[in-house]
Protein backbone atom coordinates (compact mmCIF):
# COMPACT_ATOMS: atom_id res chain seq x y z
CA UNK A 1 0.00 0.00 0.00
CA UNK A 2 1.25 3.49 -1.15
CA UNK A 3 2.80 4.46 2.59
CA UNK A 4 2.07 8.09 2.83
CA UNK A 5 -2.16 7.29 2.28
CA UNK A 6 -1.80 4.34 4.86
CA UNK A 7 -0.22 6.73 7.21
CA UNK A 8 -2.82 9.20 6.86
CA UNK A 9 -5.39 6.74 6.93
CA UNK A 10 -4.11 5.54 10.28
CA UNK A 11 -3.43 9.25 11.65
CA UNK A 12 -7.25 10.09 10.58
CA UNK A 13 -8.34 6.50 12.29
CA UNK A 14 -6.23 7.23 15.44
CA UNK A 15 -8.20 11.24 15.29
CA UNK A 16 -11.25 9.98 15.63
CA UNK A 17 -10.91 7.40 17.88
CA UNK A 18 -9.61 9.90 20.26
CA UNK A 19 -12.80 12.21 20.11
CA UNK A 20 -14.68 10.44 22.81
CA UNK A 21 -12.01 11.05 25.35
CA UNK A 22 -10.69 14.82 24.76
CA UNK A 23 -12.53 18.22 24.98
CA UNK A 24 -15.00 19.15 22.57
CA UNK A 25 -12.92 22.66 22.12
CA UNK A 26 -9.37 22.02 21.88
CA UNK A 27 -7.25 22.83 24.94
CA UNK A 28 -5.54 26.67 24.79
CA UNK A 29 -2.15 24.61 24.50
CA UNK A 30 -3.15 23.20 21.30
CA UNK A 31 -4.63 26.39 19.96
CA UNK A 32 -1.52 28.05 20.75
CA UNK A 33 0.70 26.07 18.98
CA UNK A 34 -0.74 26.67 15.37
CA UNK A 35 1.43 29.80 15.74
CA UNK A 36 4.25 27.74 15.01
CA UNK A 37 2.63 27.36 11.41
CA UNK A 38 3.92 31.11 10.70
CA UNK A 39 6.96 30.04 9.00
CA UNK A 40 8.54 31.27 6.03
CA UNK A 41 7.67 28.88 2.82
CA UNK A 42 10.06 26.30 2.40
CA UNK A 43 12.70 27.17 -0.01
CA UNK A 44 13.26 23.33 -0.81
CA UNK A 45 10.61 20.22 -1.35
CA UNK A 46 10.12 18.31 1.95
CA UNK A 47 8.99 14.98 2.22
CA UNK A 48 5.30 13.65 1.85
CA UNK A 49 5.33 12.21 5.36
CA UNK A 50 7.26 15.13 7.56
CA UNK A 51 4.26 17.19 5.78
CA UNK A 52 1.31 15.09 7.02
CA UNK A 53 3.23 14.40 10.31
CA UNK A 54 2.94 18.31 11.01
CA UNK A 55 -0.43 18.43 10.00
CA UNK A 56 -1.96 16.32 12.18
CA UNK A 57 0.56 17.63 15.28
CA UNK A 58 0.12 21.02 15.11
CA UNK A 59 -3.50 20.13 13.13
CA UNK A 60 -5.40 17.81 15.24
CA UNK A 61 -4.95 18.73 18.99
CA UNK A 62 -6.76 22.07 17.77
CA UNK A 63 -9.59 21.02 16.53
CA UNK A 64 -13.09 21.38 17.52
CA UNK A 65 -14.15 17.86 18.27
CA UNK A 66 -17.22 18.80 16.14
CA UNK A 67 -17.26 14.96 14.13
CA UNK A 68 -17.76 13.60 17.73
CA UNK A 69 -21.04 12.85 19.45
CA UNK A 70 -21.17 15.91 21.97
CA UNK A 71 -20.75 19.14 19.78
CA UNK A 72 -24.16 21.05 19.68
CA UNK A 73 -23.23 24.26 18.02
CA UNK A 74 -24.55 26.24 14.82
CA UNK A 75 -26.63 22.97 13.26
CA UNK A 76 -23.36 21.34 11.91
CA UNK A 77 -23.76 17.46 11.30
CA UNK A 78 -20.88 14.94 11.78
CA UNK A 79 -19.42 12.92 9.04
CA UNK A 80 -20.97 9.06 8.95
CA UNK A 81 -17.83 6.65 8.22
CA UNK A 82 -18.92 5.47 5.20
CA UNK A 83 -19.27 8.94 3.74
CA UNK A 84 -15.32 10.10 4.66
CA UNK A 85 -13.99 6.44 3.20
CA UNK A 86 -16.12 7.34 0.10
CA UNK A 87 -14.99 10.73 0.06
CA UNK A 88 -10.98 10.11 0.43
CA UNK A 89 -11.86 7.26 -2.63
CA UNK A 90 -13.30 9.92 -4.60
CA UNK A 91 -10.53 12.58 -3.55
CA UNK A 92 -8.06 10.02 -4.76
CA UNK A 93 -9.70 9.64 -8.15
CA UNK A 94 -9.73 13.53 -8.23
CA UNK A 95 -12.19 14.00 -11.03
CA UNK A 96 -13.47 17.54 -12.36
CA UNK A 97 -17.36 16.89 -11.58
CA UNK A 98 -18.38 19.64 -14.47
CA UNK A 99 -19.53 17.11 -17.08
CA UNK A 100 -20.18 13.04 -18.08
CA UNK A 101 -17.34 14.08 -20.55
CA UNK A 102 -14.93 14.94 -18.21
CA UNK A 103 -15.88 12.43 -14.89
CA UNK A 104 -19.00 9.67 -16.15
CA UNK A 105 -18.54 7.81 -12.84
CA UNK A 106 -19.12 10.88 -10.64
CA UNK A 107 -21.60 12.22 -13.09
CA UNK A 108 -23.50 8.92 -12.84
CA UNK A 109 -23.49 8.79 -9.37
CA UNK A 110 -24.70 12.17 -9.02
CA UNK A 111 -27.65 11.99 -11.17
CA UNK A 112 -28.61 8.61 -9.23
CA UNK A 113 -27.86 10.74 -6.00
CA UNK A 114 -30.55 13.16 -6.89
CA UNK A 115 -33.14 11.33 -8.12
CA UNK A 116 -33.22 9.15 -4.59
CA UNK A 117 -33.10 12.59 -2.81
CA UNK A 118 -35.82 13.96 -4.91
CA UNK A 119 -37.83 10.97 -4.01
CA UNK A 120 -36.83 10.69 -0.18
CA UNK A 121 -37.84 14.30 0.25
CA UNK A 122 -40.66 14.38 -1.79
CA UNK A 123 -40.08 16.61 -4.35
CA UNK A 124 -41.01 17.14 -7.86
CA UNK A 125 -39.84 14.01 -9.61
CA UNK A 126 -38.40 16.09 -12.33
CA UNK A 127 -37.03 19.12 -10.42
CA UNK A 128 -33.25 20.20 -11.79
CA UNK A 129 -30.83 19.89 -9.10
CA UNK A 130 -27.15 20.81 -8.22
CA UNK A 131 -24.28 19.71 -5.77
CA UNK A 132 -22.90 23.44 -4.23
CA UNK A 133 -20.78 24.03 -1.53
CA UNK A 134 -23.77 24.39 1.40
CA UNK A 135 -27.12 26.36 1.69
CA UNK A 136 -25.58 29.53 0.93
CA UNK A 137 -25.43 28.49 -2.47
CA UNK A 138 -28.22 26.37 -3.03
CA UNK A 139 -30.51 29.56 -2.03
CA UNK A 140 -28.46 31.62 -4.49
CA UNK A 141 -28.49 28.90 -7.47
CA UNK A 142 -32.39 29.16 -6.82
CA UNK A 143 -33.08 32.66 -5.81
CA UNK A 144 -31.29 32.99 -9.74
CA UNK A 145 -33.71 30.43 -11.31
CA UNK A 146 -35.93 32.70 -9.74
CA UNK A 147 -34.82 36.18 -10.44
CA UNK A 148 -34.59 34.71 -14.18
CA UNK A 149 -38.23 32.95 -14.02
CA UNK A 150 -39.99 36.02 -12.95
CA UNK A 151 -38.54 38.52 -15.13
CA UNK A 152 -39.31 36.27 -18.26
CA UNK A 153 -42.71 36.35 -17.57
CA UNK A 154 -41.99 39.97 -17.60
CA UNK A 155 -40.56 39.33 -21.23
CA UNK A 156 -37.03 40.45 -19.53
CA UNK A 157 -34.03 38.29 -19.88
CA UNK A 158 -32.13 39.11 -16.98
CA UNK A 159 -28.83 36.89 -17.61
CA UNK A 160 -28.40 38.57 -20.87
CA UNK A 161 -28.93 41.97 -19.86
CA UNK A 162 -28.70 42.28 -15.91
CA UNK A 163 -30.99 43.82 -13.99
CA UNK A 164 -30.45 48.08 -14.84
CA UNK A 165 -33.81 48.69 -16.48
CA UNK A 166 -34.93 45.47 -15.75
CA UNK A 167 -38.92 45.40 -14.03
CA UNK A 168 -38.76 45.33 -10.29
CA UNK A 169 -38.84 42.15 -8.68
CA UNK A 170 -40.82 42.10 -5.16
CA UNK A 171 -38.99 40.22 -2.49
CA UNK A 172 -40.44 38.65 0.36
CA UNK A 173 -38.90 37.18 3.29
CA UNK A 174 -40.12 36.24 6.94
CA UNK A 175 -38.57 38.72 9.91
CA UNK A 176 -36.42 35.04 11.23
CA UNK A 177 -35.38 34.50 7.24
CA UNK A 178 -31.28 33.27 8.25
CA UNK A 179 -28.27 36.17 7.26
CA UNK A 180 -27.28 33.69 4.25
CA UNK A 181 -30.22 34.17 2.34
CA UNK A 182 -30.01 37.72 2.41
CA UNK A 183 -26.29 37.48 1.31
CA UNK A 184 -27.69 35.89 -1.72
CA UNK A 185 -29.87 38.24 -2.39
CA UNK A 186 -27.59 40.85 -2.28
CA UNK A 187 -24.95 38.83 -4.81
CA UNK A 188 -27.98 38.49 -7.14
CA UNK A 189 -29.12 42.75 -7.10
CA UNK A 190 -32.13 42.16 -5.47
CA UNK A 191 -30.86 43.84 -2.16
CA UNK A 192 -30.12 42.69 0.85
CA UNK A 193 -32.57 45.34 2.42
CA UNK A 194 -35.18 45.82 -0.43
CA UNK A 195 -37.37 43.64 0.65
CA UNK A 196 -40.62 43.20 2.12
CA UNK A 197 -40.39 41.60 5.75
CA UNK A 198 -43.64 39.70 7.33
CA UNK A 199 -44.00 39.35 10.74
CA UNK A 200 -43.21 36.29 12.32
CA UNK A 201 -44.97 34.43 15.71
CA UNK A 202 -43.36 33.70 18.62
CA UNK A 203 -41.55 30.19 17.09
CA UNK A 204 -40.31 32.25 14.39
CA UNK A 205 -42.23 30.94 11.56
CA UNK A 206 -43.94 33.40 8.76
CA UNK A 207 -47.37 34.84 9.78
CA UNK A 208 -49.63 33.70 7.19
CA UNK A 209 -52.32 36.41 7.87
CA UNK A 210 -49.63 38.95 7.02
CA UNK A 211 -48.20 37.92 4.17
CA UNK A 212 -49.09 40.60 1.64
CA UNK A 213 -50.76 40.55 -1.98
CA UNK A 214 -48.36 40.56 -4.64
CA UNK A 215 -48.84 41.88 -8.11
CA UNK A 216 -45.89 41.59 -11.15
CA UNK A 217 -42.94 39.62 -10.92
CA UNK A 218 -42.59 38.19 -7.15
CA UNK A 219 -40.34 35.70 -4.97
CA UNK A 220 -41.75 35.13 -1.70
CA UNK A 221 -39.13 33.24 0.75
CA UNK A 222 -39.98 30.52 3.21
CA UNK A 223 -38.01 28.72 5.98
CA UNK A 224 -38.18 25.13 6.98
CA UNK A 225 -36.37 24.97 10.23
CA UNK A 226 -35.63 28.38 11.48
CA UNK A 227 -31.81 28.30 13.07
CA UNK A 228 -32.89 28.90 16.70
CA UNK A 229 -36.35 27.37 17.34
CA UNK A 230 -36.43 24.84 14.51
CA UNK A 231 -40.03 25.95 13.60
CA UNK A 232 -41.68 26.07 9.95
CA UNK A 233 -43.38 28.11 8.00
CA UNK A 234 -46.94 27.59 7.30
CA UNK A 235 -46.39 26.02 3.87
CA UNK A 236 -49.99 25.33 2.80
CA UNK A 237 -50.90 28.63 2.91
CA UNK A 238 -48.39 30.59 2.39
CA UNK A 239 -47.90 28.50 -1.07
CA UNK A 240 -51.13 29.00 -2.33
CA UNK A 241 -51.83 32.52 -2.02
CA UNK A 242 -48.26 33.39 -3.37
CA UNK A 243 -49.12 31.28 -6.09
CA UNK A 244 -52.43 33.05 -6.84
CA UNK A 245 -50.77 35.86 -6.91
CA UNK A 246 -48.03 34.97 -9.81
CA UNK A 247 -44.74 34.77 -6.94
CA UNK A 248 -42.50 32.07 -7.36
CA UNK A 249 -42.17 30.41 -3.78
CA UNK A 250 -38.62 29.35 -2.39
CA UNK A 251 -37.50 27.45 0.29
CA UNK A 252 -34.41 27.73 2.40
CA UNK A 253 -34.67 24.14 4.15
CA UNK A 254 -31.12 23.92 4.91
CA UNK A 255 -31.95 21.33 7.85
CA UNK A 256 -35.70 21.29 8.39
CA UNK A 257 -36.05 19.49 4.61
CA UNK A 258 -34.77 16.29 5.92
CA UNK A 259 -38.01 16.41 7.79
CA UNK A 260 -39.85 15.21 4.68
CA UNK A 261 -37.61 12.14 5.34
CA UNK A 262 -38.74 11.41 8.60
CA UNK A 263 -42.45 9.75 8.73
CA UNK A 264 -42.41 10.98 12.70
CA UNK A 265 -41.38 14.48 11.79
CA UNK A 266 -43.16 14.57 8.34
CA UNK A 267 -46.49 16.73 9.27
CA UNK A 268 -43.94 19.63 10.48
CA UNK A 269 -42.89 20.49 6.48
CA UNK A 270 -46.63 19.60 5.24
CA UNK A 271 -47.22 21.54 2.35
CA UNK A 272 -43.53 22.08 1.52
CA UNK A 273 -43.31 20.40 -1.80
CA UNK A 274 -45.47 22.75 -3.46
CA UNK A 275 -42.80 25.63 -3.28
CA UNK A 276 -40.99 26.02 -6.99
CA UNK A 277 -37.70 25.98 -5.07
CA UNK A 278 -35.25 24.54 -2.47
CA UNK A 279 -32.09 24.53 -0.48
CA UNK A 280 -30.41 22.23 1.65
CA UNK A 281 -27.43 21.25 3.30
CA UNK A 282 -26.06 17.30 3.16
CA UNK A 283 -23.28 18.37 5.32
CA UNK A 284 -25.94 19.24 8.07
CA UNK A 285 -28.48 16.12 8.63
CA UNK A 286 -27.08 13.94 6.26
CA UNK A 287 -23.87 13.84 7.68
CA UNK A 288 -21.52 14.00 4.92
CA UNK A 289 -18.16 15.63 5.04
CA UNK A 290 -18.01 19.73 4.38
CA UNK A 291 -18.66 20.99 1.89
CA UNK A 292 -22.10 19.63 0.76
CA UNK A 293 -25.34 21.61 -0.19
CA UNK A 294 -28.10 21.09 -2.63
CA UNK A 295 -30.38 23.11 -4.74
CA UNK A 296 -33.60 22.01 -6.63
CA UNK A 297 -35.67 23.76 -8.89
CA UNK A 298 -39.17 22.26 -10.17
CA UNK A 299 -39.06 24.40 -13.43
CA UNK A 300 -35.24 22.56 -14.37
CA UNK A 301 -35.00 25.09 -17.55
CA UNK A 302 -35.42 28.39 -15.21
CA UNK A 303 -32.02 26.63 -13.75
CA UNK A 304 -30.51 26.24 -16.43
CA UNK A 305 -30.97 29.32 -17.89
CA UNK A 306 -29.52 31.24 -14.99
CA UNK A 307 -26.77 28.85 -14.55
CA UNK A 308 -25.17 26.79 -18.00
CA UNK A 309 -22.04 28.30 -20.63
CA UNK A 310 -21.50 26.95 -23.63
CA UNK A 311 -17.80 26.86 -25.16
CA UNK A 312 -16.39 25.57 -28.41
CA UNK A 313 -14.00 23.56 -25.90
CA UNK A 314 -16.94 22.38 -24.04
CA UNK A 315 -18.76 19.23 -25.15
CA UNK A 316 -21.93 18.52 -25.85
CA UNK A 317 -23.12 14.96 -24.95
CA UNK A 318 -24.86 13.59 -27.87
CA UNK A 319 -26.92 11.40 -26.15
CA UNK A 320 -28.90 14.29 -24.22
CA UNK A 321 -26.99 13.37 -21.22
CA UNK A 322 -27.17 15.84 -17.84
CA UNK A 323 -24.19 18.18 -17.89
CA UNK A 324 -24.29 18.83 -14.03
CA UNK A 325 -22.48 22.51 -14.65
CA UNK A 326 -25.27 23.52 -16.54
CA UNK A 327 -27.04 24.11 -12.62
CA UNK A 328 -24.43 25.21 -10.85
CA UNK A 329 -22.40 28.67 -10.28
CA UNK A 330 -18.98 26.60 -10.27
CA UNK A 331 -17.84 24.92 -13.87
CA UNK A 332 -14.79 22.56 -11.91
CA UNK A 333 -15.89 21.14 -8.86
CA UNK A 334 -15.14 17.83 -6.15
CA UNK A 335 -17.92 15.27 -6.54
CA UNK A 336 -19.75 16.10 -3.82
CA UNK A 337 -22.88 13.88 -5.14
CA UNK A 338 -20.33 10.96 -4.33
CA UNK A 339 -20.27 11.06 -0.42
CA UNK A 340 -24.58 11.84 -0.55
CA UNK A 341 -24.62 8.43 -2.72
CA UNK A 342 -22.71 6.80 -0.12
CA UNK A 343 -24.50 8.23 2.78
CA UNK A 344 -27.90 7.60 0.80
CA UNK A 345 -27.12 4.08 0.17
CA UNK A 346 -25.51 2.61 3.76
CA UNK A 347 -28.37 4.11 5.38
CA UNK A 348 -31.25 3.64 2.91
CA UNK A 349 -34.56 5.31 3.17
CA UNK A 350 -35.36 3.85 6.80
CA UNK A 351 -31.79 4.99 8.01
CA UNK A 352 -32.21 8.36 7.28
CA UNK A 353 -35.53 8.46 8.65
CA UNK A 354 -34.03 6.78 12.06
CA UNK A 355 -31.17 9.05 12.07
CA UNK A 356 -33.18 12.02 12.02
CA UNK A 357 -35.59 10.89 14.85
CA UNK A 358 -32.90 9.84 16.81
CA UNK A 359 -31.46 13.17 16.58
CA UNK A 360 -35.18 15.05 17.48
CA UNK A 361 -36.04 12.49 20.44
CA UNK A 362 -32.37 13.62 21.88
CA UNK A 363 -33.31 17.16 21.72
CA UNK A 364 -36.74 16.29 23.43
CA UNK A 365 -34.14 14.45 26.34
CA UNK A 366 -32.12 17.60 26.66
CA UNK A 367 -35.11 19.87 26.79
CA UNK A 368 -37.16 17.13 29.84
CA UNK A 369 -34.07 17.30 31.61
CA UNK A 370 -32.99 20.37 31.79
CA UNK A 371 -36.71 21.92 32.58
CA UNK A 372 -36.88 19.36 35.16
CA UNK A 373 -33.74 20.82 36.48
CA UNK A 374 -35.36 24.09 37.38
CA UNK A 375 -34.21 25.82 33.78
CA UNK A 376 -35.97 27.51 31.29
CA UNK A 377 -36.58 26.39 27.82
CA UNK A 378 -37.90 29.25 25.80
CA UNK A 379 -39.16 27.33 21.99
CA UNK A 380 -41.44 24.66 21.20
CA UNK A 381 -38.70 21.72 20.90
CA UNK A 382 -40.58 20.39 17.62
CA UNK A 383 -37.29 19.51 15.63
CA UNK A 384 -33.48 19.27 17.05
CA UNK A 385 -33.21 22.50 18.28
CA UNK A 386 -33.35 23.43 22.33
CA UNK A 387 -33.28 26.74 23.46
CA UNK A 388 -32.84 27.20 27.27
CA UNK A 389 -31.77 30.24 29.59
CA UNK A 390 -30.50 30.32 32.91
CA UNK A 391 -31.83 32.96 34.52
CA UNK A 392 -30.71 36.40 32.92
CA UNK A 393 -28.78 37.29 30.03
CA UNK A 394 -25.82 37.82 31.72
CA UNK A 395 -26.08 34.39 33.99
CA UNK A 396 -26.97 32.48 30.66
CA UNK A 397 -23.42 34.09 28.74
CA UNK A 398 -21.59 33.02 31.63
CA UNK A 399 -22.79 29.13 31.82
CA UNK A 400 -22.18 28.97 28.25
CA UNK A 401 -18.59 30.30 28.66
CA UNK A 402 -18.09 27.81 31.29
CA UNK A 403 -19.33 24.97 30.03
CA UNK A 404 -17.33 25.54 26.80
CA UNK A 405 -14.07 25.52 28.65
CA UNK A 406 -15.05 22.65 30.46
CA UNK A 407 -14.70 20.34 27.75
CA UNK A 408 -17.67 17.95 28.06
CA UNK A 409 -19.92 19.21 25.26
CA UNK A 410 -19.94 22.50 23.51
CA UNK A 411 -23.10 24.76 22.65
CA UNK A 412 -23.48 28.54 21.62
CA UNK A 413 -24.86 31.48 22.84
CA UNK A 414 -27.99 33.04 20.89
CA UNK A 415 -30.42 35.62 21.00
CA UNK A 416 -34.10 34.65 20.96
CA UNK A 417 -36.77 37.49 20.66
CA UNK A 418 -34.32 39.43 22.55
CA UNK A 419 -33.42 37.26 25.49
CA UNK A 420 -30.24 35.43 25.56
CA UNK A 421 -30.31 31.66 25.36
CA UNK A 422 -28.02 28.69 24.50
CA UNK A 423 -28.52 27.00 21.50
CA UNK A 424 -28.35 22.88 21.03
CA UNK A 425 -28.57 21.59 17.91
CA UNK A 426 -28.64 17.94 17.69
CA UNK A 427 -27.61 17.08 14.03
CA UNK A 428 -24.80 14.23 14.45
CA UNK A 429 -25.45 10.70 13.78
CA UNK A 430 -22.29 10.10 16.47
CA UNK A 431 -24.01 11.57 18.70
CA UNK A 432 -25.41 8.57 21.36
CA UNK A 433 -27.99 8.23 24.02
CA UNK A 434 -25.04 8.53 26.67
CA UNK A 435 -23.57 11.46 24.95
CA UNK A 436 -27.07 13.17 25.86
CA UNK A 437 -26.65 11.87 29.61
CA UNK A 438 -23.03 13.28 29.82
CA UNK A 439 -23.55 16.21 28.34
CA UNK A 440 -26.84 17.47 30.10
CA UNK A 441 -24.92 15.99 33.43
CA UNK A 442 -22.07 18.95 32.68
CA UNK A 443 -24.69 21.49 31.87
CA UNK A 444 -26.65 21.08 35.01
CA UNK A 445 -23.58 20.80 36.80
CA UNK A 446 -22.20 23.99 34.91
CA UNK A 447 -25.12 26.20 35.42
CA UNK A 448 -25.50 25.16 39.27
CA UNK A 449 -22.61 26.58 40.31
CA UNK A 450 -19.71 26.37 37.76
CA UNK A 451 -17.74 24.21 39.31
CA UNK A 452 -16.18 20.82 38.17
C1 LIG B 1 -31.88 28.09 7.86
C2 LIG B 1 -30.46 28.18 7.35
N1 LIG B 1 -30.23 28.68 6.14
C3 LIG B 1 -28.98 28.78 5.63
C4 LIG B 1 -27.88 28.35 6.36
C5 LIG B 1 -26.51 28.47 5.75
O1 LIG B 1 -26.05 27.21 5.38
P1 LIG B 1 -24.53 26.96 4.92
O2 LIG B 1 -23.68 27.36 6.08
O3 LIG B 1 -24.48 25.50 4.63
O4 LIG B 1 -24.28 27.79 3.71
C6 LIG B 1 -28.08 27.82 7.63
C7 LIG B 1 -26.95 27.38 8.46
O5 LIG B 1 -27.07 27.01 9.60
C8 LIG B 1 -29.40 27.72 8.14
O6 LIG B 1 -29.65 27.18 9.34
Amino acid sequence: MNPLLHDAALRASRYLAGLDERPVYPGVGAVARLAELDQPMPEHPQAADTVLRQLDELGSPATMASAGGRFFGFVVGGALPVTVAANWLATAWDQNSASPAAAPATAAFELVALRWLRELLDLPRDAAGAFVSGTTMGNLCALAAARHAVLERAGWDVEADGLFGAPPITVVVGDEAHPTLFKALGVLGLGRSRVVTVPVDDQGRMRADRLPRLTGPSVVCLQAGNVNTGAFDPFIALCEQAHHDGAWVHVDGAFGLWAQAAPELRHLSAGVNLADSWATDAHKWLNVPYDSGLAFVRDANALRAAMAVTAAYLPTPGDGARVPSDFTPELSRRARGVDVWAALSALGRRGVAEMVERCCAHAQTFARGLSSAGFEVLNEVVLNQVLVRFGTDQNTGDVIEALQADGTCWCGLTHWQGRAAMRISVCSWATSGADVQRSLAAIVRVANGRTR
